[in-house]
């Protein structure tokens, strides 16, 4: 019988934790992937120091199965991150962002040792970029940034209703061209107003764990 997304999703969020070490301070990300880790991690709490989250929604979810969530200035070593992707290629590389908490997602990518993304296998892909790329905007800069992000070629879309946990806005940008992510990733945060691209190309994953119907296979460069 085929193994659903979420069945997949599952696998490679236990698999995770392989890499969780007794006594580290582990960083979680967001999203239906980074859940199933969270509710894995329960399992062994008593063996970690606590939990950094990316979001306000990781925050209460990890709160809730009784994992403590540390204050990011109040720890000096994020062991590991464990977060999903929207996107990713076999250079591990990613688009993340769907669920509008890529900044923190970054910083504590930034901080962490080790970065360990949590896939299906229909995150794979050749080019980033059929996933629109979220990019997190000053509220007041909103149609500028859009107006540039025309002149590059994209088509942004405000993602209106919703704001970012650091009181911003989305745009998601659909139709880039994204052949070289490292590139793009620096010239999209040059935009005056940007606070953040969803490209994680200069801090790309370590190991992407991706659920397919074989198992979970382990992918890093
Ligand atoms: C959250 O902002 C995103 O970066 C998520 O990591 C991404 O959307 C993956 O989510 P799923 O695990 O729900 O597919």
């Amino acid at each position: 019988m085929l193994l659903t997304q979420d069945e997949k999703k599952q696998a490679v969020a236990k698999a995770a934790l392989d890499y969780v070490e007794s006594g580290m301070v582990v960083g979680v990300g967001t999203g239906s992937t980074a859940n199933y880790f969270v509710d894995a991690l329960a399992g062994i709490k008593h063996r970690i120091d606590g939990a950094v989250a990316s979001s306000v929604a990781t925050a209460n979810r990890l709160k809730e199965r009784g994992i403590a969530v540390l204050d990011i200035h109040a720890v000096d070593d994020i062991g590991v991150y464990v977060d999903g992707a929207d996107e990713a290629t076999r250079h591990l590389h990613l688009i993340k962002g769907g669920g509008g908490a890529l900044t923190r997602e970054k910083i504590v990518a930034a901080v962490s040792r080790q970065f360990i993304c949590v896939i299906d296998d229909s995150k794979l892909v050749d080019v980033l970029g059929q996933f629109p790329l979220p990019i997190e905007v000053i509220p007041m800069a909103r149609s500028y940034v859009a107006r540039e992000l025309v002149k590059l070629g994209g088509n942004p879309f405000w993602r209106e209703g919703f704001v970012t946990d650091n009181g911003n806005m989305i745009l998601d940008v659909h139709h880039l061209n994204i052949l070289n992510p490292c590139e793009l990733e620096t010239q999209l945060n040059q935009i005056t107003g940007v606070v953040t691209n969803g490209l994680f190309a200069h801090r790309p994953a370590d190991v992407l764990l991706m659920g397919t119907e074989n198992g979970v296979e382990k992918l890093t460069v």
